[in-house]
């Protein structure tokens, strides 16, 4: 990305502001929304939300929250389920993945 005229200095910010966005949420790791998700993680989270989240009350569809929201309640339930970290991941990761929001 070479420029032959001189951009104002804002250009440059903005410039860097906006690829700091983009890159945000691969630095915040696999948690993070992602547009392409890892289908087998899903499908791990699909089986292991049949199997865990309807234990103690009815399976709760994933359209009923947002992404965020999934990220506070399924942190919530891994403590009531007892669920590994890995049972965690993967349930959001297919929570956010059928939600779409
Ligand atoms: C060990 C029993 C148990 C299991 C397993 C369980 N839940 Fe829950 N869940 C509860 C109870 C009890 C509540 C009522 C709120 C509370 O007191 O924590 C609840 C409430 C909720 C709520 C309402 C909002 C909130 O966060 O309180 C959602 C959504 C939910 N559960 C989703 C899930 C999902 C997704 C899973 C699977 C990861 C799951 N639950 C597994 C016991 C359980």
């Amino acid at each position: 990305m070479t420029r032959h005229t001189p951009a104002p200095i804002w250009i440059g910010t903005a410039l860097a502001a906006a690829l700091l966005l983009t890159a945000a949420p691969a630095l915040a790791g696999p948690d993070a929304k992602a547009k392409t998700p890892d289908p087998m993680q899903v499908v791990r989270g699909a089986k292991a939300w049949k199997n865990n989240c309807g234990r103690c009350h009815n399976l709760r569809s994933p359209k009923e929250l947002t992404d965020e929201e999934w990220d506070v309640s399924v942190a919530h339930m891994r403590v009531r389920a007892n669920l590994t970290g890995f049972d965690e991941r993967d349930i959001k990761a297919f929570l956010k993945a059928s939600n779409n929001k």
